[in-house]
């Protein structure tokens, strides 16, 4: 599962200077063709509330080999998506388009990357394809 959270859905139009001119419909585009070549499949959604994203993160438990989540600004603020991230036992990684750690001082602080496997953050789109392959070499390690 490939989870997005808050304004993602308006990437390609927003600050693409910082997050390049891709949308969101094209990143899901590429990923899901990165995901068949591995014999993945994949699941992508974007959501602009908490609630909604925390269900998604529940589901992983149940319903799928691991998780990649952009949460987007919920990064900086949310110990509720740390705990739900914590609270499954699938691997897991979070991405990011910008690199954080180059931006503003709010940026740098990721409490949601305390709950995943790993971070991958500062390649635009080929964050996304970047984590399709750490994430098929967790699972399944090919
Ligand atoms: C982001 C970085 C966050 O700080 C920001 O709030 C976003 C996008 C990224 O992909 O670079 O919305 O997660």
């Amino acid at each position: 599962m490939i989870i997005n959270g808050p304004n993602l859905n308006l990437l390609g139009n927003r600050e693409q200077k910082i997050y390049g001119d891709k949308s969101l419909d094209e990143i899901e585009k590429i990923s899901k063709q990165k995901s068949n070549s591995l014999n993945i499949d994949c699941f992508f959604c974007q959501s602009n509330d908490e609630g909604e994203i925390i269900n998604h993160i529940h589901s992983v438990e149940s319903s799928y080999d691991g998780l990649i989540i952009n949460p987007a600004a919920f990064t900086h603020t949310s110990v509720a998506l740390l705990d739900a991230l914590r609270s499954i036992n699938k691997p897991k990684i979070e991405i990011h388009l910008s690199n954080i750690y180059t931006r503003e001082e709010y940026r740098k602080k990721s409490i949601t990357s305390e709950g995943v496997d790993g971070l991958i953050c500062g390649f635009g789109s080929l964050s996304y394809i970047l984590a399709i392959e750490a994430l098929s070499n967790l699972i399944y390690n090919k």
